[in-house]
């Protein structure tokens, strides 16, 4: 057997893991869902769902690849020989591509929304979401321009990977990650500071719950798994380069916090600036690309704060498609014992092409949507999203609950840990709950996909 890498240290691994958690998630999907579904209500679910659903599972794809010291097929190999469970594995690579096929073209648009603020190209549609709107349309229905930001952004993610786990992954973790916060500390600052900022506090931490309704709930049960790069395996990836001398349940408790305020912090530092001009906090997936850049001409040092913030998506976007790209690569890396070098070329490649078919059905090839009735973009968007990650998440509990045992599983968190009292009948109920809970919420999809109604939502 080769030598397995391994992190340089526990700060690197926490960087890490919490630089694939925080992404695109964090900083464009909760703050426009929190907008969309009532704000601080929201907040209060998606909450729940991540200390109920989410840290249960960080911790346990922590122990299964810190215990197998595999990528997820390997690891579901080795703790259940000669069964099916091995599958869960399969699914989470086909997650991997399904996912970064997409997040690769948004990835792209950040880039290429970074530099146009520094070159000062929201000037010209200051104050003017319409005619930001049609240029964001224009953008992203292009053939060719968003197809280039594409390939930049996926070319830059192989390129920290191919240099390894520390070298690559780990090392970049250590830059980005501090960068990204520091970034966003300053921005909620410069928010908070405007006209009328404090009123994002009030919104996104005053619980207002009529404004919820059972389908925020499962969105904000989805989002659990996302955020927390739950249900594909990402965080078995990341947990098999681990020696067995991590605290397992302080670490997930620093990713989960660190995901968690930089998801706020970012909320904080969106609605400020929404409220201080007096723009309207619901307006969607949009509110990142079209809302904010017609914002920033308008405050003192708008170019500045427009490039930092998309600067900052940038980097959180790339953390994140690193982690997702190493699920690949490390399976045929582990399974087929490929070079580091040939499975991120290769596969690397083979995602970005599948992403220009998604980036060309926003509209530079729209054809290709009939297939699927919604664009292929969000087609992949919902499947990774609504199923793939949940069921994921939902087998993995099952695992540990049904073919693991419990026990043995906290007798391997266990180790690395000085307070070693922990009730294994906790972990037990937990897993129970998070494997009821989007048992449910897939049954009720899938009933309404056939009947066209659901028992909630
Ligand atoms: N957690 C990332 C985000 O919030 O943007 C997305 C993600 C990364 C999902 C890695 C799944 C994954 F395996």
């Amino acid at each position: 057997m080769k030598n397995r890498e391994h992190w340089g240290s526990r700060l690197g691994f926490i960087l890490a893991a919490s630089g694939s958690a925080v992404g695109l998630g964090n900083i464009w999907k909760y703050p426009h869902m929190a907008g969309e579904n009532g704000g601080a209500a929201f907040t209060v679910i998606y909450l729940i769902c991540i200390l109920l659903v989410g840290l249960p599972i960080v911790i346990a794809e922590f122990v299964i690849g810190r215990k197998t010291q595999l990528s997820p097929v390997g690891a579901f190999k080795t703790l259940a020989p000669n069964t099916n469970w091995k599958y869960v594995g399969v699914l989470g690579v086909c997650a991997a591509f399904v996912i970064l096929s997409f997040y690769g073209v948004v990835g792209g648009w950040t880039l290429r929304y970074a530099l146009l603020s520094l070159v000062g190209g929201f000037t010209k549609i200051s104050g003017n979401p319409e005619l930001a709107g049609e240029q964001f349309s224009l953008f992203i229905s292009n053939p060719i321009n968003p197809v280039f930001w594409q390939i930049v952004f996926m070319a830059l993610t192989i390129f920290v990977i191919v240099r390894g786990v520390k070298g690559g992954i780990e090392k970049w973790a250590k830059i980005m990650m501090p960068a990204i916060l520091l970034i966003l500390v300053i921005l909620m600052i410069r928010g908070l500071t405007l006209p009328n900022g404090l009123k994002a506090l009030e919104f996104l931490f005053q619980p207002k719950f009529s404004d919820l309704n059972a389908s925020s709930v499962v969105l904000a049960l989805g989002h659990a798994f996302f955020t927390l790069s739950l249900g594909m395996g990402t965080m078995i990836t990341y947990g098999s380069y681990l020696k067995s001398d991590q605290n397992l349940l302080s670490s997930a408790l620093w990713i989960i916090l660190l995901d968690t305020i930089i998801a706020i912090m970012a909320g904080i530092a969106i609605f400020a600036t929404v409220f201080a001009l007096g723009a309207n906090p619901d307006s969607g997936p949009g509110l990142i690309f079209v809302a904010l850049p017609t914002m920033f001409p308008q405050i003192a040092g708008g170019t500045l704060w427009g490039s930092l913030f998309f600067f900052l998506l940038f980097m959180a976007a790339l953390t994140s498609a690193i982690s997702i790209l190493e699920v690949i690569t490390a399976f045929f890396i582990d399974e087929l014992n490929w070079s580091r070098e040939k499975a991120t070329v290769v596969f690397g490649s083979i995602v970005t092409i599948v992403g220009i078919f998604c980036s060309m059905s926003m509209g530079g090839f729209d054809d290709f949507n009939t297939l699927f009735n919604i664009s292929f973009f969000d087609f992949l968007d919902y499947l990774s999203s609504k199923y793939m990650l949940p069921i994921g998440g939902m087998l993995t509990a099952l695992f540990v609950l049904l073919k693991w045992g419990v026990g043995d599983f906290v007798q391997e968190l266990k180790i690395g840990m000085e307070d070693k009292r922990i009730d294994p009948l906790w972990f037990k109920v937990l897993f129970i709950i998070s494997a009821l809970v989007v048992g449910f919420i897939i049954t009720n999809e899938i009933i309404e996909i056939i009947t066209g109604s659901s028992i909630i939502g």
